[in-house]
């Protein structure tokens, strides 16, 4: 019996659906905690391409039982479309859990989520507009519509009545945009109630109980440590808490439940949307290492929008080992760096302006955003690891990439991807079972 959290450890899209879909194998549960349909997790399962925002991507499986959590905000069509197009193509969407205490995105959160940012101006987050902000600003501010007031007509009618002239205020006389009419949405929503009903429960005594039958459990954290509202590199974050404390409190269970956390970085960093990224390569080197990833690869599940790319940011994956006390590490995407002659990775920053120099994340965003990175440069592999199945399968020079991250982070890497592919993957470790994580004294710094 083994309860894990998978956590990204840079800005998302770090490939953790692959490290979820491997995991979630010897998982009888898998629960997401957090976020919404912001999420894009895409699977490749014999040659078939699924595509995931909310449901976790372990209903794949049969026998399973896949939670959307208390701490996630649901966006009622979304996921209606998910399992209906799923049931569509064969698979069996019965364990199917939702919860409760989970929030609703609205029609007007979907409005302001892209009038609020449109207003931000210079400053604009550059959202995905899937209504996350607003919603759970409402939960914080206790104007939120909870699942199980979506699946009470009664309940539903009143909070619609209630709410929506209060955000046709703030929609028509701070942002120009039409009022909203509370029939049409409650007739809308209603049906959506009804359709999600079935699958509605409290997930916290679900998985409660299976923490008691001793049931193995994944939970699989949406977006990544960088977007974390607390511990991300705010403002330009996500609305909810990707970290691994997020896990408990999104799903609504004990730290005391937890075995081991495993963080999933790519062999470079990526980002979606605005803020500072020190790493961040432009032109023909970004064109070079996005052009080496499969089609698909760079381009935003959710939102298709082109990924910022750049080289691996020790500083930053060193803040997401501590902030979320990973045992170890999952590196997807290896191959991508396969036709490089020299690979940089950014070991620490330096102030531009004052000249000093960070090993550890500078929390003040007026420091972050004009960090300048310092490059260590190891060479390349130049051949294709498409193939290799074993560490030892790998070239030297892939291997000894491998040693530094390790060697730089005080964290093992237990698995790394080497293609789009489930079997394209190595397995150092067992990331579940193996020893787990022991802070050394050096890591005191
Ligand atoms: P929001 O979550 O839509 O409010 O967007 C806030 C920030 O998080 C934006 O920079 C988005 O691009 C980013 N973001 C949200 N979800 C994801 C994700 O799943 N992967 C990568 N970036 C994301």
């Amino acid at each position: 019996m083994a309860n894990v959290i998978v956590v990204g450890a840079q800005w998302g899209d770090e490939g953790k659906a692959k490290i979820t879909d491997l995991l979630s194998r010897n998982a009888d549960y898998i629960v997401r905690y957090q976020g919404g349909s912001n999420a894009g997790h895409t699977v490749v399962v014999d040659g078939e391409t699924y595509k995931f925002h909310l449901i976790p991507s372990g209903i794949l499986y049969p026998n399973k039982v896949s939670v959307v959590g208390p701490g996630t905000v649901i966006d009622p069509k979304i996921i209606i479309e998910e399992f209906e197009e799923l049931k569509n193509r064969g698979i069996n969407v019965s364990g199917l859990k939702v919860s409760t205490q989970a929030h609703v995105t609205m029609p007007y959160h979907l409005a302001l989520d892209q009038a609020e940012d449109r207003g931000r101006g210079t400053r604009k987050i550059g959202t995905t507009g899937r209504g996350i902000g607003p919603t759970y600003a409402d939960k914080a501010d206790r104007f939120g519509v909870r699942i199980s007031d979506l699946i009470d007509p009664k309940e539903l009618e009143e909070k619609i009545n209630w709410l929506v002239p209060r955000k046709n205020v703030i929609m028509e006389r701070l942002y120009s945009l039409p009022p909203l009419d509370p029939k049409k949405i409650f007739d809308e929503y209603k049906i959506y109630g009804e359709k999600l009903k079935p699958f509605v429960t409290d997930t916290s005594a679900l998985i409660f109980g299976a923490i008691k039958n001793k049931k193995n459990i994944l939970f699989e954290g949406a977006q990544g440590t960088l977007l974390d509202l607390d511990h991300g590199t705010y403002p330009y974050v996500t609305s909810s808490n990707p970290v691994a404390g997020g896990a408990c409190i999104g799903a609504g269970i004990g730290p005391t439940a937890i075995d081991r956390v495993i963080g999933v970085s790519k062999s470079f960093t990526t980002r979606v949307g605005e803020g500072p990224f020190p790493t961040e390569v432009f032109g023909r080197e970004a064109d070079e290492l996005r052009s080496q990833g499969t089609a698909w690869a760079e381009f935003g599940t959710t939102t298709g929008r082109p990924r910022r790319v750049g080289w691996l940011d020790i500083v930053l994956l060193r803040y997401a080992v501590r902030v979320n006390g990973l045992d170890c590490l999952a590196l997807t995407k290896l191959d991508v760096l396969d036709n490089l002659n020299e690979i940089n990775i950014c070991i620490a920053y330096e102030d531009s302006v004052t000249g000093e120099k960070y090993y550890d994340l500078p929390l003040a965003a007026g420091i972050f955003k004009r960090v300048k990175p310092i490059y260590e440069t190891v060479p390349g592999w130049k051949v294709s690891i498409n193939n290799c199945r074993s560490r030892n399968d790998l070239p030297q020079n892939a291997q000894k990439y491998l040693d530094r991250i390790q060697q730089l982070l005080e964290t093992p890497v237990a698995i790394v991807s080497v293609g789009h592919k489930r079997d394209h993957t190595i397995v150092i470790e067992d990331p579940i079972h193996g020893p787990k994580r022991v802070l050394q004294k050096s890591e005191n710094r």
